[in-house]
């Protein structure tokens, strides 16, 4: 499957347990301090992913011992203050928990270094680190911009000052950095924070990694930090690394939304992450939160049914949660605020903007300002838009979008991003959701599916989508805008931009009504062509996924079950002999007025079942998990008896 975009039904609830990833801000700090310690240190649950894999690479390349065991254990072979490559280019991608620090320990270690990373980790400010470091006497120059990255590292000139001020106000990595590399120097020195430092709760986790390495600074409040002499790291031996904080938000607030209760484990409410404070913020919300011994769970207010409400807060204590309220908002009732995020503009990508961006292709207002970000929810009778989110190369923006789920089918571009803190992500996700359910019946042309679906549909209060309209319809409109079936590109064109409203019986395209034009056998047969090019199949994809809307959805065509709806919970292949089908599309023309012949439609049938099941991209089959049924002697009220009783016979789950 490619792994450009991913498409999420519309879920009705969420439940059950999740085993969270290690931190990544914890991961990477143990692993830097643990390669400058003295002695072999042993990392429990650390995270495996890019950011991870970046520092781990770097390590590797200044010469530390860096060996993986079983279970996500690894030994770090500390280096004791000296790395052994004193020359060298390392490349960190877009892992600002690699970058920061290692810039600050390769410039007081001592050794002739070149730092890259991808393109947007050289827009990602890093001034205010160099400016402290050079007050030590490091030597660095920017290769690129003055101020950003790629830089270059010589040995340090090292100065007898030993007071450096540093600004707190942009980034908090820069603190982290500088305090992380102190202990080389082997002398007593401390950092004044100038201006206000943000994120704080990421300094204390710095301090509390420190401490466990046996350096213990000390610190006037927020504002002087120092770090005593002769304070080099000693290895604790074993290390544990708690579960992602972060990474729990998302599914913190699955609960909330979708009932839960959801329950995370690998993290507790005595965390030395800030983010479990998103909890707070979540309870503020309304949602009930509990926790225990390493785990945290949450719920919907009131026993699983009460509506969470907007807030207006400072989120300066959880600047990366605070990306899963703003799309939590989307189901309070009220608008909430995000204040003091200015932050979030130089991450991984300018996240008010993108938040903004995507939010409001879901359909709702949002206001957004240099350091902050307000989201309204759907007004009343409204809904969520289905649309397809972009990701701007951010992990967090992929899984705060996930949670608008909640309210509509979504696509999600370029999942993988994922891969920075949480890989497995999306697969831990839909085992704690419940999506809306789908019938899926496919089968031959005129074997009845179309009136079967429909009744079915009737019968259970739930959608219908006729895929194959959505065929006909593309064959029409291409028709009449003069492109030819061999132009494939032109017309998966056509078909992206349908301009079609379906409502019960009547069909209409760009306002005309079509529903018996598209009935004809010359749009039949157009309609099986445009069916086999694959470009149009990939541009009427998410349009058929779509409409899978609560209570829920049945569809009918060639694909449902091993393609568009793979995971419906009832699949049915439906057939019929030729002749019967002949003879009921003949009925079914003449009704309409149309003149047909019971010859000329039996072969154009044979020629159509040829062509659908032939074609090389999501040919019609019966999955080998679908039941077969054949009308060919069976009344349409048996017929969608036998499929009703399929329906009733799936465990019901959730
Ligand atoms: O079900 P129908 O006869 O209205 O479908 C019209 C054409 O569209 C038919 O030749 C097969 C094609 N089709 C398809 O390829 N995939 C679907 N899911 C539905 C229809």
């Amino acid at each position: 499957m490619s792994a450009d975009f991913i498409d999420l039904p519309q879920l009705l609830s969420a439940r059950g347990t999740v085993r969270l990833p290690g931190s990544k801000s914890i991961s990477n700090r143990v692993l830097l301090l643990a390669a400058l310690a003295a002695g072999e240190t042993e990392v429990r649950d650390l995270l495996l992913s890019d950011d991870t894999a970046r520092m781990l690479d770097a390590l590797r390349t200044l010469g530390v011992g860096v060996e993986p065991g079983a279970g996500n254990r690894w030994c770090i072979s500390g280096v004791a203050g000296r790395f052994p490559v004193r020359a060298s280019e390392l490349f960190l991608g877009n892992a600002g928990t690699a970058f920061r620090p290692l810039t600050a320990v390769l410039a007081l270690a001592g050794g002739h270094y070149r730092m890259a990373g991808v393109a947007r980790m050289h827009e990602r400010p890093i001034g205010d680190l160099v400016d402290a470091l050079r007050q030590l006497g490091a030597d660095i120059s920017y290769l690129g911009n003055e101020g950003f990255p790629p830089l270059a590292i010589r040995p340090p000139a090292l100065l007898p000052g030993r007071v450096v001020s540093l600004r707190g106000d942009v980034s908090s990595q820069f603190l982290t950095g500088l305090l992380m590399a102190l202990p080389l120097l082997g002398v007593e020195t401390t950092v004044e924070v100038i201006g206000e430092l943000i994120s704080k709760p990421y300094v204390e986790i710095t301090l509390a990694s420190m401490a466990r390495f046996g350096v213990h600074v000390r610190r006037d409040g927020w504002r002087r930090f120092t770090v005593p002499a002769d304070s080099g790291y000693r290895s604790p031996g074993v290390v544990h690394v708690e579960g992602d904080a972060s990474s729990a938000s998302y599914f913190l607030a699955l609960g909330a939304i979708g009932g839960g209760p959801l329950r995370v484990e690998g993290v507790g409410l005595d965390s030395i992450q800030g983010d479990v404070r998103f909890t707070e913020a979540l309870a503020a919300m309304g949602a009930q939160v509990s926790s225990g011994d390493n785990w945290i769970e949450a719920s919907a207010p009131v026993a699983g049914t009460g509506t969470l409400r907007g807030i207006s807060l400072d989120c300066n204590h959880i600047p990366d949660a605070a990306m899963t309220l703003a799309t939590t908002a989307l189901f309070a009732v009220g608008p909430t605020t995000l204040r003091n995020i200015a932050s979030w503009r130089v991450k991984e990508t300018d996240r008010i903007a993108a938040m903004a961006t995507e939010l409001r292709k879901l359909g709702v207002r949002v206001d957004a300002g240099d350091d902050f970000i307000r989201v309204y929810p759907p007004g009343a009778g409204q809904f969520l838009h289905p649309a397809a989110i972009d990701t701007y190369d951010d992990h967090r923006i992929a899984m705060c979008f996930s949670l608008a789920a909640l309210g509509t089918p979504l696509r999600i571009n370029d999942p993988q991003s994922v891969g920075k803190t949480f890989p497995d992500y999306f697969a831990r996700f839909a085992e704690v959701s419940r999506g809306v359910p789908v019938i899926a019946i496919d089968g031959t042309s005129a074997s009845g599916k179309g009136t079967i679906a429909t009744r079915v549909a009737q019968a259970l209060g739930w959608h219908y989508l006729d895929s194959g309209a959505l065929y006909r319809l593309t064959a029409l409109a291409a028709g009449r805008a003069g492109i030819g079936v061999d132009d494939e590109a032109g017309v998966a064109a056509v078909a992206a931009d349908l301009d079609v409203v379906f409502s019960g019986a009547s069909i209409t395209l760009s306002g005309e009504e079509v529903s018996d034009a598209i009935r004809s056998e010359e749009i039949s047969a157009a309609a099986s062509r445009v069916a086999a090019l694959p470009a149009v199949r990939a541009a009427l994809l998410f349009r058929q996924r779509a409409f899978r809307r609560p209570p829920g959805l049945v569809a009918d065509g060639r694909d449902m079950a091993s393609v568009v709806f793979p995971d419906a919970l009832t699949k049915v292949f439906l057939t019929a002999s030729v002749e019967m089908r002949a003879w009921r599309r003949h009925k079914q023309l003449i009704e309409k007025g149309m003149a047909a012949s019971i010859a000329a439609l039996s072969l154009d049938l044979r020629e159509r079942d040829e062509r659908d099941s032939q074609r090389s991209v999501a040919p019609m089959q019966q999955s080998a998990d679908a039941e077969l049924l054949d009308t060919t002697n069976l009344t349409i009220e048996t017929a969608v008896a036998q499929v009703l009783d399929w329906v009733n016979k799936v465990p019901k789950v959730g």
